[in-house]
């Protein structure tokens, strides 16, 4: 099943999939879902797509949230499914073998913070919003979002934002540790393109080996988190980078990767 509330468009190296549903202000379907696990596959599959942009069509939202038509139809056995099915894709993102960068444009409200939070590294425009509102709807957060913010932000925010439901604004966010960097609205797409050629200037089986160096270390204690690097480090020493990175630095020129 895919969605045709997805865009893909690719340029060069960078690929930007854009929910694209702008009149529920880019809600989360089922649809939606299998939409982006295809287009991830896709994607990983493509050679030339060294990075990923996510970002919402429209002013107002990134996304807001789940779709809450959806969620009114479902009993429990329902409402797990959507759960597990959008944590099995927000999983993807934040395994993905390439960086995820999500260009956060307007509202990012429950699923829409939580899809947020399993991407690398999140800019927001200075208008964007945050917040898990879950509980105003008699619910909690279920992509995730309990484990991933109170990580992000620690547990006392996380508590703060969750048993609240108050959105906060850009700045805050970024105070808090929840987005990398706030930009000017119409500069929003530009900053994240720009980010994301600096990466794709560098090693992408290193930036690979990193992410999950950095994703799957924090999940161990410090010691098996740093043998687990060093386990990631010495299979650096088996890839093409690795070689033209060291030789164009004794070379005294750019490496070409
Ligand atoms: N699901 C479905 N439709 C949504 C939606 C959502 N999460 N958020 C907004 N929409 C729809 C609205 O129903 C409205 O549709 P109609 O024009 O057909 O009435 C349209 O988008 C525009 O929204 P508003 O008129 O409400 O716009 P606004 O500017 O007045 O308010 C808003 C914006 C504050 C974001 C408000 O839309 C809102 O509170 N949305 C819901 C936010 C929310 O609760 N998100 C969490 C959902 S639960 C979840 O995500 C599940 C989970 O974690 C597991």
């Amino acid at each position: 099943m895919t969605d045709a509330n997805l865009l893909l468009q690719k340029d060069g190296a960078l690929a930007t999939i854009t929910f694209n549903n702008p009149k529920a202000l880019n809600a989360l379907t089922v649809a939606t879902f299998y939409g982006m696990e295809t287009l991830l596959d896709e994607l990983e599959q493509d050679a030339d797509v060294r990075v990923v942009i996510l970002t919402g069509a429209g002013d107002k939202a990134f996304i807001a949230g789940g779709d809450i038509c959806h969620l009114g139809t479902l009993d429990a056995d329902g409402a797990r499914e959507f759960a597990l099915l959008a944590q099995r894709v927000i999983d993807r993102i934040e395994a993905f073998p390439k960086p995820v960068i999500a260009a956060i444009n307007g509202y990012a409200l429950g699923g829409g913070c939580e899809l947020a939070m399993g991407c690398d590294v999140r800019i927001a425009a200075d208008s964007a919003k945050f917040g898990q509102p879950e509980v105003k709807l008699g619910i909690i957060p279920g992509f995730a979002g309990t484990q991933r913010l109170a990580r992000l932000v620690g547990k006392g925010k996380a508590k703060e934002l969750v048993f609240t439901g108050e959105m906060i604004g850009a700045e805050e966010a970024c105070r808090i540790g929840l987005v990398n960097r706030v930009v000017a609205r119409d500069r929003l797409l530009e900053e994240a393109r720009a980010m994301a050629l600096k990466m794709c200037d560098n090693s992408a089986s290193a930036i690979k080996f990193a992410k999950d160096a950095i994703d799957n270390g924090l999940e161990m204690d410090f010691a098996h988190g740093a043998r687990y690097e060093a386990d990631l480090f010495a299979l650096c020493f088996t890839t093409a980078d690795c070689k033209e990175g060291i030789s164009a630095f004794m070379e005294k020129r750019l490496a070409k990767f």
